[in-house]
Formats: C-alpha cells, sequence, structure tokens
C-alpha cells in the first residue's frame, strides 16, 4: 500500500477535526432536522438522494446482497445506510469520530449488519484484496494524497472488483468562471504531471465549509484527463460530469434544469472503476 509523505500526519489530524461536524449538518438544519431519529434521518435523506439523482443510478443495488462492499467517507451516512440495507456485508471508513458514530446508529437503529472504523484510506485498516466493491463519494480528493488514495483503492479491491468514486472536476463552470487562466493552465498541462499544485484556497472555500465559514483542510481538484491517469491502473475506467450548483446568477433556474449542463461543466466527476 501506498506510503504516505511527512506532512500527512498533520492533514489527517486537521480532516478528523474539520469532518467530525458532519458533512451535510448545514442542510439538515435548513429542513428543519434537530435529532437523529429514523424519522428525522429519512427526511435528510428523502433530501439527499433527490438533491442527488444521479448518484444511486451509478450502483446496481440489487446485485450487491452476497457482496463485501466498503464506503469510505460516510458524512451523514445516507448512503450507508442504503447500501447496508442492499443486503451487502458492508464495511464503513473514514477519518472523523462523528460520521462514523453516525454511521454506527443508523445501521443500529434499522437494525442492518456491518463493520464502521474510524481510520484513512491513506492506512487503511483492511488487508489488499477484501472489497467486492468500493464506494467514496466526494472524499479521496479531502485526503491529501487523492493519488495515494486511488491506488489504495485498487489495492483494497479483489479482481474484477468494482468501485465508484467522485472527487472534484478542475474544469467545472465554477473554475472556467472564476479562475479561467489557471483552468486553461491545468486543462492543456500533462495529465501524467499531476500534483495537488493548482488548488487554492478561494476555490477551496467555496466547495465545503463547516458551520463557523471554516473550509475543508485540504482539497485537490482534477481534470477528467488527470483522473483517468490516476486510475491507470485499473482495467475499466469511466468518468462522467455531474452536479451544478446553486450559485447567485443560476439560483432561479430549478435545479433539474440546472442539472441538464452537469454533462458538460459539472462540479464533479464520477468514475466507474474494475480493476
Ligand atoms: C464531503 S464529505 C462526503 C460524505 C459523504 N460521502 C457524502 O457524499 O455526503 C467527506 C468525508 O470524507 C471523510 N474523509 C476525509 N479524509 C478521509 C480519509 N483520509 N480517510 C477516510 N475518510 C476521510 C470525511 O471525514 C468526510 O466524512
Amino acid at each position: 500500500m501506498n506510503q504516505s509523505s511527512p506532512a500527512q500526519p498533520r492533514v489527517d489530524q486537521k480532516n478528523a477535526q474539520f469532518w467530525d461536524e458532519l458533512y451535510g449538518t448545514h442542510h439538515a438544519k435548513q429542513l428543519g432536522i434537530k435529532d437523529h431519529s429514523p424519522e428525522s434521518l429519512a427526511r435528510f435523506d428523502a433530501w439527499f438522494f433527490d438533491y442527488y439523482p444521479y448518484l444511486l443510478p451509478f450502483l446496481p443495488m440489487d446485485g450487491l446482497a452476497t457482496k463485501d462492499v466498503l464506503e469510505i467517507g460516510l458524512g451523514y451516512g445516507s448512503l450507508s445506510q442504503r447500501l447496508a440495507a442492499a443486503g451487502c456485508r458492508f464495511h464503513g471508513l473514514d477519518i472523523a469520530a462523528g460520521p462514523v458514530a453516525m454511521a454506527a446508529q443508523r445501521l443500529e437503529q434499522m437494525g442492518l449488519r456491518g463493520d464502521v472504523r474510524q481510520g484513512s484510506i491513506l492506512a487503511p485498516p483492511f488487508q489488499p484484496g477484501s472489497f467486492d466493491w468500493i464506494v467514496s463519494i466526494g472524499c479521496l480528493h479531502h485526503t491529501g494524497n487523492l493519488a495515494a488514495a486511488i491506488e489504495n483503492v485498487h489495492s483494497l479491491l479483489r479482481p474484477g472488483g468494482h468501485a465508484l468514486i467522485m472527487v472534484y472536476n478542475a474544469a467545472s463552470y465554477r473554475q472556467w468562471i472564476l479562475q479561467p487562466r489557471v483552468t486553461l493552465r491545468q486543462v492543456f498541462s500533462d495529465k501524467k504531471a499531476y500534483a495537488n499544485s493548482h488548488a487554492n484556497t478561494q476555490m477551496t472555500n467555496l466547495y465545503d465549509r463547516d458551520s463557523s465559514g471554516k473550509g475543508a483542510p485540504a482539497t485537490e481538484f482534477v481534470t477528467k484527463a488527470e483522473l483517468g491517469h490516476l486510475c491507470r491502473a485499473f482495467a475499466r475506467c469511466r468518468i462522467w460530469k455531474k452536479n451544478i450548483g446553486g450559485a447567485r446568477h443560476l439560483f432561479f433556474i430549478p435545479r433539474r434544469i440546472r442539472l441538464l449542463l452537469g454533462p458538460v461543466v459539472g462540479l464533479d466527476l464520477y468514475c466507474r472503476l474494475e480493476k
């Protein structure tokens, strides 16, 4: 498995603190959710899967029943619960205590089985070749080492195993509007030379903030070509662009209509992989 850099422990520590506040807390507040009862979580999940309508169709939920499935980066646990409810042997991994506690609570109160652990995908507490499926939505680009995280996903899969990962698109409408020159440079740079050198704080803060307004400790942005290169060890790799946010001038256009532009200049890259 890939070894991490000397600076990694500090990034891990900051990530464990920052993400302890569940990703989705802001939306839960907007929905008026004040507890973690099954009813409140069902309301949150209805919002989550409606807001990201393209997410579940990427996964063969009916075919997971006998599979070992690992989810990395659990957040509010909406997908964790769905995966466990699909009857797979569910394993969850997150660097922060909050998401681990939330996923464990969900499994317990829904009577579902699963193994949820606190730890990092950069030093995963599993043997290579342990999983048939790995799912990681919006997580690997926050680890501080996207390339190593993808290598570890490859290593943890069994031969013929599948993965779905979502990472941020470095050439979305947001980058083209706010930093066209940086974007142009990254789009035309050598994909083989990718190193997390393009991220900047201004851009990072537009993506993930906690309730105090602080941005995520580490965020990487990749082009479709760079992501394809980072995934070169896999036998198959297909990437789709998805998701358009609700910033100022777009706010009044209904989300369903905005999402039509996702495949062209979307914020997120969804990547289906086969080992
Ligand atoms: C933006 S949230 C996404 C949560 C969820 N997948 C979703 O789509 O709502 C990122 C998650 O990745 C987790 N994370 C960050 N770095 C990690 C690492 N090195 N290993 C495992 N999980 C990590 C965070 O704790 C957080 O729960």
